[in-house]
């Protein structure tokens, strides 16, 4: 696998996790362009100028593109002017204000956000032949639980084509759109989505990671209010970091910067953190839930996603 690359597309590039990985990346002298998927144009234009200024590199080249919309993606890979060498697919997080609302697409906004768009990104990069080596997906622990948040591991009565298209569209969570329940699975078909490229796609590598526990970083400010203070001035500043359940920005962004450098880690495998814990040295999420590694639940997975692509 190449552990070398030029070219980097990394979405939500703006803030948090995905712009400290675009920092970093900028500091090994390989990299020589950075795309910054980005939706809101002025937000992007002030990330850009931070990043020049403080790598001293100019090499951040913007790129509009709302990964909720396969439009807008679609168009994004059509104005590429040249290929990249690596994609990382960071943009999401809990899915906005009204997180279990449509999108006209007919999937959550959650979904939409976390997954759908990035689907079309990454399909349409490889149709357009402009994916050379590795794509990285922005996993989450919740995807095979975290007792200590209350967050319970996916469970499937059948894994079918139906069951999974319900968490897409949101009636498998009935009349409650419980976004930190919700998050877990659609993480999860996007993780189950990775491992199917992976097994279909010889020669591009597919993996998925999770950034780990990261404070921080705005993925929390969308919550209900009460869930939201919790996190953000009890939980994330105070409670998680005494047992050793948070890390900087810095360590969650440069797990992405491991994933497509390390030449140990294999594609179609999901990356996090070790049992029970959020932060550390990151292993294969499959030895935790083997179910990731099921075959035909991730077949079923792709089936169901492009039920919504049109
Ligand atoms: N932080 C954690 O503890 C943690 C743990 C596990 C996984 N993750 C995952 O890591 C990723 C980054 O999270 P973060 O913590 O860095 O959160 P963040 O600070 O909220 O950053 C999310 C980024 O994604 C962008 N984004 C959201 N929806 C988008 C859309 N439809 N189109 C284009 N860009 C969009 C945001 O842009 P705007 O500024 O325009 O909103 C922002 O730049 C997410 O996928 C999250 O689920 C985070």
């Amino acid at each position: 696998m190449k552990t070398t690359h030029k070219t980097i597309l990394i979405t939500g590039a703006n803030s948090g996790l995905g712009k400290e990985a675009a920092r970093q990346l900028a500091g090994l002298k390989e990299t020589v362009r950075i795309f910054l998927g980005c939706r809101n144009e002025a937000k992007a234009i002030a990330a850009k100028e931070d990043l020049e200024r403080t790598t001293g590199r100019s090499i951040f080249e913007i790129v509009l593109m709302d990964v909720s919309s396969v439009p807008s993606v679609q168009k994004a890979v059509a104005g590429l002017d040249q290929s990249v060498d690596a994609l990382i697919m960071n943009a999401g997080g809990m899915g906005g204000k009204a997180p279990g609302q449509l999108t006209s697409d007919g999937v959550t906004q959650m979904f939409a956000a976390n997954v759908l768009g990035h689907v079309a990104l990454l399909e349409e990069l490889l149709k357009a032949k402009k994916l050379n080596h590795i794509a990285v997906f922005a996993g989450s622990e919740a995807t095979r639980g975290v007792k200590k948040m209350g967050m319970k591991r996916p469970k499937l009565e059948t894994g079918s084509v139906e069951e999974l298209a319900s968490v897409i569209d949101g009636s498998f969570f009935g009349n409650k759109y419980d976004p930190m329940q919700a998050y877990g699975y659609i993480k999860y078909l996007g993780t189950l989505w990775m491992s199917a490229l992976a097994r279909k796609h010889n020669g591009t590598n597919f993996i998925t990671v999770s950034p780990g526990n990261t404070s921080g970083t705005a993925v929390m400010d969308d919550l209900p209010f009460l869930m939201r203070g919790i996190f953000k001035n009890i939980m994330i500043p105070f409670v998680m970091p005494m047992m050793g359940m948070v890390h900087s920005v810095e360590k969650g962004a440069a797990r992405y910067v491991t994933a497509i450098t390390d030449p140990q880690l294999k594609s179609g495998v999901f990356y996090g953190s070790r049992p029970n814990a959020l932060t550390g040295p990151i292993m294969d999420q499959s030895t935790i839930f083997p179910q990731l590694n099921d075959h035909r639940i991730q077949d079923n997975a792709v089936e169901a996603i492009h039920r919504f692509i049109r």
